[in-house]
Parts: C-alpha cells; sequence; structure tokens
C-alpha cells in the first residue's frame, strides 16, 4: 500500500519530470500578506508571479504546500472531527504554471497523474467545469474521453475559486471519485451533491482575473494554472478508505492518543481522536513556523485550535496532559518531508505541556467562577449570554462545558446574548488584526509610489550623498514647498538614510538644500518595501519640490547602530550553538544605544549558558575578521546554511551577511550567516566588546536578552563599578571583599535573630508566679512583646523546668495577646489543655482556643493581658474541679 510519503514523492516526481521545480512549501504564516491569516492554498507564495507584480525565470513550479484554514475565507475549524474530510492543516500537492501552459495541459497532466501513475480507474472519475466554461468542458471530453454525463456543470461559485477577498481567481474544474453506490450522496451540483458518495480530489484553477476590490476584476497579464490536491484525500482513495481520518498518517496519531489516552479509538470518544490528532497536527506545525499561542492575532487562533483539543482530552476523562506526548508520533511521520519540524520538535513539546498545564487552571477557575454565578440565579434561570462569554473569552472556559453543566441544573443559556457578545468581539480583533499587520497603505502613498518610484537605497556604502527632493507631505498633503519649522515627510530620488527594517532603527541627520536650507531628519521608514521617507522637521530657508539636497546621515549614531546589528548576529548564533538551532528570533531591536533580542525558548537559561553565549560573542569581536556581505538567489544561501529565512519567497535574490571564523580564508568558513537588509560594521572588531545586561521570559516559551556593545558597554561597566564602590565604601569594605563581607554580615543579622529569640526565652523562664493548686504545680508567665509562634518553645522548656505541672503563658505582642497552656506528660490522662485554655478563653468572652492535650493556644481580638487575673483564676478553677477524686 503507498504509503502518504510515497504519494507525495510520486507527486513531486511526475511534475519534476514534466519540468516542473520542485519548491519547498512556504511558511503557513504569509509574510509580506496583510490579507491573510494563515497561507490556505499551494499558490498564495506564488501571488504575485500570478499578478504579474514579480517575474521568475521559471514558469513552472510544483510544490506539497502546508496549509491552514482556520480563519478567513476558507475556514473550517468547526467542522473538524466531526466529517470525514475537514481538517484545519492540511498538505496540498499542486502545479502552477505562470502564463506557460493553460487548461488544455493542465488538464491532460492531472488526468495522466491519477490515471497513469496513481493508478485510478477512468471509471471511478467525474469532472466538474464552471457553467460558463465550454472550452473546459470540450477539452475535458477530447483529453480524457470523459463521457458527457460525466462532465457536469456547475454554475455556482463551486467552480470559481478566489484566495480570498481580493487577489487573483478564476473558474476552475474539479476532478471527482466516486465511492461507489454504498455511500449515499447525488451527483456534485445536484440537491444531495455534498453527500459522501463522489468526492472531490483536485482543484485546477484556470487563473484569468484578479479581484483587485469587492467592486473590479481584472484580467492578470497571462492566463496561468493553479491547482490543489489534498494530500489526505487522494491517500484515503488510494489506501482504499473513506475516510481522511483512516489513512496512515492520521491513524498513527489517533493510535497513540488512544494508547496514551486509554480510550478506544473507535469507540466513543472517536470524534475526541480525531480532534486531537487534526489539531495536534496544526498546532506543531505553526509553532514550527513561529506562531506560539498568545492572546492575539495568529497566536490567539493556534492557543483556541490547542484549546479544542485539550477539551476533548478532558472529555476522555484525562486529568493530566497528554498531547505534548503526541509530537513524537507526528515529527516522526512529518520530519522527514518538513525539516522545520525536527528543529522545533522541542519547543512544540514544551509549548503544548505549558497550554495543557495552563488550561487545567482555566477549567478549574471557570468552574468555580461558573458556580458562583448559578449560585446567584433562581431556580432555571437562564446564564445571561454575556456571562458565558465573558467565561468564553477572557477566562478561555469553553462553551460547550458550560452548556453542559447549565444543563445539568436544568437550566439554559442566553445563546443570543452570547452570540451578540462574539460578533463585538469579532469585529474588534478583525480591527485590532488589521491595525497589528499594517495600516492600510494611505491613497496618497500609493500616489507617491506611482509618481516618484522606488527610492534608490545608497546608504551601504555612503553617508553622505546628493539627492532630489521629489515630494513633500505635510499633515497628510502633497505641498510644493515648506518654510522653517515645519514637521514633514520628505521624498527623494535617492538616499543614503537606513529606513528601519528587520529591527534596525531608521537613520537620523540633516539634509542641506543647495541654497543652505536645512532640515534635521529624526527618522526614516519605508512604506511598500521600497518608498523611503524621510520624518524630518525644517529648519531655515524656504525648501521645495525639486532642490537638489546632500543627505547627510549622524555618522557617530549610525556607527553605533551598526556595531550593535552585528554585534545581534553574533549573539543569535551563539543562542543557537549553545541552545540549539531551533532557537528561532521572535523579533529583535537594534538601536544606537542597545539591543533587543527575542527568541523561542521554552526553558530557562543557566548563568553558565550566559557566560558561554558572552564569551564567545566577544571572542568573535577580537578575532576582528571580515563581515561579507553578498547577493545570492535564496537557494544558495540556504545551501550556505543561512538562517532567519521568514517571509523570504523562493527565487527571491537575498543578501547575505557572514561574520566570524576563518572567514578571511573563504566565506564557507564564516561563523555566523544570516539573510539581513542591515547595515553592519566592517571588522567584527568594530563591535569593541558586547555586554549581556539582562535575560527573562516576555512570554510562554519566548525570552529576551538585552545587550549594549562599545562605548555603551564600557558605560555601562562604569555605572556598575560606581555602585559597588559605593557599597563597598558604605560597608567599610573593598569591591573584592565585598562577597565575603557581605556573607558575613548576613550571618552576623542571623546569629543576632538566633540570640534574641534565646533571650526571650531567658527572659521568660525567669521570675513568674508558681502556684499550688490541688497538689499540682501551676507556673504563670507573663510576658511581653514576644511573638505567638514563640510561645510554644518557652511552654515546652518551663515543662522541662518544672518536671509534673501545668504551665501558662501570656503574651502581648503588638496589640495581639495570646495565651498558651501547656500540660506534661504524667499529667494529660487527667487533665487537658485544650479543656484549661478553652475554660480561660471563654472566662473572659473569647471564642475559645484549640492545640493537642499537652500544649493548646487561644489567641484573639480580646485583651488576655488586661484580664490575666481572670484567666489565671480560671485555669486554677477548672484544674481544681477537673482534679479527680482520689482513688479509693
Ligand atoms: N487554489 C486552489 C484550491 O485551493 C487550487 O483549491
Amino acid at each position: 500500500m503507498a504509503t502518504s510519503k510515497d504519494i507525495r514523492r510520486a507527486f513531486l516526481d511526475y511534475f519534476n519530470h514534466h519540468q516542473h521545480l520542485e519548491v519547498a512549501s512556504s511558511s503557513l504564516v504569509p509574510h509580506n500578506d496583510s490579507t491573510l491569516m494563515f497561507t490556505n492554498s499551494g499558490m498564495i507564495q506564488f501571488k504575485s508571479l500570478f499578478t504579474g507584480e514579480e517575474t521568475s525565470e521559471y514558469t513552472r513550479v510544483t510544490t506539497s504546500q502546508k496549509c491552514m484554514r482556520a480563519g478567513g475565507k476558507h475556514n473550517d475549524l468547526d467542522n473538524v472531527g466531526y466529517t470525514a474530510r475537514h481538517h484545519t492543516f492540511f498538505e496540498m500537492l499542486g502545479n502552477f504554471s505562470f502564463g506557460d501552459y493553460f487548461k488544455a495541459e493542465a488538464i491532460e497532466y492531472a488526468w495522466k497523474m491519477i490515471t497513469n501513475e496513481l493508478g485510478l480507474s477512468k471509471d471511478k472519475l467525474l469532472a466538474t467545469v464552471y457553467a460558463e466554461d465550454d472550452e473546459a468542458a470540450k477539452l475535458w471530453n477530447k483529453i480524457t474521453g470523459l463521457p458527457e454525463q460525466k462532465i457536469i456543470c456547475i454554475p455556482t461559485s463551486d467552480n470559481f475559486w478566489a484566495m480570498g477577498d481580493t487577489g487573483p481567481c478564476g473558474p476552475c474544474s474539479e476532478i471527482f471519485f466516486d465511492h461507489g453506490p454504498s455511500f449515499s450522496g447525488d451527483l456534485p451540483g445536484r440537491s444531495n451533491g455534498n453527500g459522501d458518495r463522489f468526492i472531490e480530489i483536485w482543484n485546477l484553477v484556470f487563473m484569468q482575473y484578479e479581484q483587485v476590490s469587492q467592486e473590479e476584476r481584472v484580467d492578470l497579464p497571462r492566463p496561468s494554472i493553479d491547482t490543489g490536491m489534498g494530500l489526505e484525500r487522494i491517500t484515503a482513495v488510494l489506501q482504499g478508505k473513506h475516510d481522511n481520518y483512516e489513512i496512515d498518517t492520521m491513524r498513527h496519531i489517533i493510535e497513540a492518543s488512544a494508547d496514551i489516552s486509554g480510550a478506544d479509538p473507535d469507540g466513543k470518544f472517536k470524534v475526541s481522536h480525531r480532534i486531537i490528532a487534526d489539531h495536534l497536527r496544526a498546532s506543531i506545525f505553526l509553532i514550527a513556523d513561529g506562531v506560539l499561542p498568545s492572546s492575539e492575532g495568529r497566536g490567539y487562533v493556534l492557543r483556541r485550535i490547542m484549546r479544542r483539543a485539550m477539551r476533548h482530552i478532558h472529555i476522555m476523562g484525562c486529568t493530566d496532559p497528554i498531547m505534548y506526548r503526541l509530537v513524537s508520533t507526528i515529527v516522526k511521520d512529518m520530519g522527514e518531508a518538513f525539516p522545520e519540524l525536527v528543529r522545533a520538535s522541542a519547543l512544540a513539546t514544551e509549548t503544548i505541556k505549558m497550554e495543557e498545564i495552563k488550561f487545567k487552571e482555566t477549567l478549574d477557575r471557570g468552574l468555580s467562577l461558573l458556580s458562583d454565578e448559578t449560585n446567584k440565579l433562581g431556580f432555571g434561570q437562564p446564564l445571561s449570554g454575556e456571562f458565558a462569554f465573558k467565561l468564553y473569552d477572557t477566562y478561555g472556559f469553553p462553551l460547550d462545558l458550560t452548556s453542559d453543566i447549565l444543563r445539568g441544573q436544568g437550566r439554559s443559556l442566553d445563546q443570543a446574548g452570547f452570540d451578540l457578545a462574539m460578533a463585538g468581539q469579532r469585529a474588534a480583533a478583525r480591527k485590532s488584526w488589521f491595525g497589528l499587520v499594517e495600516a492600510a497603505p494611505d491613497l496618497i502613498w500609493s500616489q507617491v509610489r506611482k509618481d516618484v518610484g522606488a527610492t534608490k537605497f545608497l546608504g551601504y556604502d555612503k553617508t553622505s550623498i546628493n539627492a532630489v527632493i521629489c515630494s513633500l507631505i505635510v499633515d497628510n498633503k502633497q505641498v510644493s514647498s515648506i518654510h522653517s519649522g515645519i514637521d514633514v515627510l520628505v521624498v527623494v530620488n535617492q538616499t543614503s538614510f537606513y529606513a528601519e527594517s528587520g529591527g534596525q532603527i531608521g537613520d537620523t541627520g540633516i539634509m542641506r538644500t543647495s541654497s543652505g536650507a536645512t532640515l534635521t531628519v529624526t527618522d526614516t521608514k519605508k512604506k511598500f518595501g521600497d518608498l523611503f521617507v524621510h520624518v524630518a522637521i525644517s529648519n531655515s530657508g524656504i525648501i521645495k519640490i525639486g532642490d537638489s539636497v546632500e543627505m547627510l546621515v549622524d555618522i557617530d549614531r549610525r556607527d553605533r547602530v551598526r556595531a550593535n546589528h552585528s554585534a545581534t548576529h553574533l549573539l543569535h548564533e551563539a543562542l543557537r550553538r549553545r541552545l540549539g538551532c531551533e532557537v528561532a528570533q521572535k523579533g529583535s531591536l537594534v538601536t544606537p544605544d542597545r539591543i533587543r533580542f527575542d527568541f523561542t525558548q521554552p526553558t530557562a537559561i543557566t548563568n553558565g549558558d550566559l557566560l558561554w553565549i558572552e564569551s564567545e560573542v566577544n571572542r568573535r569581536v577580537f578575532q576582528n575578521s571580515s563581515v561579507i556581505t553578498r547577493q545570492m538567489t535564496l537557494e544558495s544561501a540556504l545551501t550556505e546554511g543561512s538562517t532567519v529565512l521568514f517571509g523570504k519567497k523562493y527565487g527571491e535574490k537575498v543578501r547575505v551577511v557572514s561574520m566570524g571564523g576563518k572567514i578571511e580564508s573563504d566565506n564557507r568558513f564564516a561563523w555566523s550567516v544570516e539573510c539581513c537588509g542591515g547595515i553592519h560594521v566592517k571588522r567584527t572588531g568594530d563591535i569593541g566588546i558586547v555586554k549581556i545586561i539582562s535575560e527573562m521570559a516576555i512570554s510562554a516559551g519566548v525570552r529576551r536578552i538585552e545587550a549594549v556593545t562599545a562605548m555603551g558597554a564600557l558605560n555601562w561597566i562604569n555605572s556598575h563599578e560606581k555602585i559597588i564602590t559605593k557599597v563597598a565604601a558604605e560597608l567599610k569594605s573593598t569591591p573584592e571583599k565585598l562577597p565575603a563581607r557581605t556573607h558575613a554580615l548576613i550571618q552576623e543579622v542571623h546569629q543576632l535573630k538566633r540570640d534574641l529569640v534565646k533571650s526571650r526565652k531567658q527572659l521568660a523562664f525567669g521570675g513568674g508566679i508558681t502556684k499550688n493548686v490541688c497538689g499540682i504545680t501551676f507556673t504563670i508567665r507573663l510576658l511581653d512583646a514576644v511573638p505567638a509562634c514563640e510561645l510554644k518553645s518557652i511552654a515546652d522548656g518551663l515543662k522541662q523546668q518544672i518536671g509534673s505541672g501545668v504551665v501558662a503563658i501570656i503574651s502581648n505582642n503588638n496589640g495581639k495577646s495570646s495565651l498558651v497552656v501547656a500540660v506534661t506528660n504524667d499529667l494529660v490522662d487527667r487533665f487537658s489543655a485544650i479543656d484549661l485554655v478553652r475554660a480561660a478563653s471563654f472566662a473572659i468572652g473569647g471564642k475559645g482556643g484549640g492545640g493537642r492535650l499537652d500544649m493548646a493556644q487561644a489567641a484573639g481580638g480580646y485583651n488576655i493581658i488586661d484580664s490575666n487575673n481572670k484567666v489565671i483564676a480560671a485555669i486554677e478553677e477548672a484544674l481544681a474541679s477537673l482534679y479527680p477524686s482520689p482513688i479509693l
């Protein structure tokens, strides 16, 4: 039986054989596309090749793409587990033509692939075409020989595929597999066409248009092809299964889940196992692509997916975390095709385990909040939708669990109220999602970009150049000139100013026109990736469009920034070498004053690790080797082991920065190799020195290191030295002797504390009153300012002192009184310390006390000291009354 792995390989090899270049799957996070939350099909990474925005020397490509459908236009989340073919995560096999072949070849390739290569019988296959696409219908008949009744015209959007609300789109043809009459379901397009008998296995999209906005659709420059065949679906067909969850890879996870939970894989928890299997795959793949659970954006969706699976683990009655133990099953099956899974496996295991622990806490807290709320409700009164939503949204408590519990109490949930609150939250989330990614480009900027074109960046080699002012923007309006004292955004034809990107802060400096007018540039930003915007204030003179300007970058600040940027690369590499290659950069900030570097790391970093990392980084600095930057294709960069390739697209030229190691003799021996568009030092020695100044966790699985370099490091070291010298002087010591001196002082404080306790005891043992009550020695101590916690040990000491008898100690400490009564062992079968302490307490209106037979305590708001005579009298009385009659 062909495995999923065999089928994936057969597909890619077939198209490779037909001159298609095999390209790796892109990330599930569609970088550079703010309209999408997740990569939802194979064509996403090629979107700009379809629209003509970019060109490539390759016009035929094949992939097996990681896809997520858990948000946005294509969202399958709620169906997953209950149906045979819905997934959040799945793999899509595809072949693509960018203006190369079109309908006829696409149909022929697909047909030969499934009938010849995969061996499916022609009798079991049908095709659908978009009703207006007569050409496709004719081609199907001509190429495949399928009779007319097996080529079905569909007039609906089912046969018109679109990437999202905007983007490339076109009519499509779908190939269906007939699972036979034992399954119910009508032909595609009929009213019961969504049944289980005819299953779509491959979608061929004839990309012809681009949906630019809701109203506007334009022709693509060249008709193209985008196809998608779900690997899980075709595997099910080839493995003789009707259900995707029965295929090899899914079954492995389900069986592992059954093993660990002890719940039958096909019994009453069948759906739960399927949900766990699907959601776990999605979670691991998302984590491997840099998404971590959080309360917003993609991280929020990941957390919801994880929690949906954990909810099912709870339903199966498992109280301990188990999901994280299934990670290895998936990595084993899919790690070869997706090596990022192997790299992220430790991180995924740790992240999932932490989420499972947190979820358990969530459940406990939610149950208690819900019970507080329902206790307030009258019999049968429904729970407000608003409260159920708060439980769900703020506390992460699953709605179905709330409903289950309410059902058990014979009450309902105000579903309409819940839906209303949910709709409000969705609107807010959508707003924040778009806000987060990138504010919609203003019209004015599109206009400037169109008129002026991309800004030429010359700042890698030069800090001062001549340019021409192309656009001046004041208060969101283009103006032709400005006078002094105006906040303005300036666009020039070419610049030496680096615009903020890749964590590196934008340059600052001065612009000076030939007539002597100047502008101070306080920041430089980028729009559309290549339009440099100088944020400035005009100082003097008139500045006009068309003026020539000298662009003078603040060199000292730039040098500090470049040292910090190169140090960040060394730090990143040292982290990878010490903690493992799965350490992934989660963000960085490179300013003139410090470096902030965030990275994925599930566990704490030891002092030993930090020391190693810091000295290794400095070793590379002191080597003072060259820093080499080269332009190369992404593929060559990957071959050289370059890191941080998030968001890079296939075929793109990337800038690779190498430093450290024996780089002088051969680039291949560079210690750190990273794709980066930032500005770096010429030699590592220019960094001076790197000092790590803090290390901490900033969210689950993400840690942050802050560091300073060069003069910044010296200043930091000096200021810390000053603190140490000051403390040493205060302690009349020297910095070298400070550890021993501090240790000695701490010891001294401990000793003093011990001595104080001892003195109090000694004080307590002396003096006091001793009486004889019916032949029993009764000794009393009235103490001042001795804490309640010390009274018992004093009582023990006094018991030893008197040998046989009863001890009462009363102390007033910080306005609170305490009473301890102790009875020596020889008398415990005659008197109970508890009875005596209670008698004393009741005598002065207290609430009693408690303890053991030989030692009991009472404390409280009443003041025993003021009433000590009453207390003593009460104990004496109790002693006398409890004293047993003489034995006859
Ligand atoms: N992009 C097409 C789909 O996802 C092939 O169905």
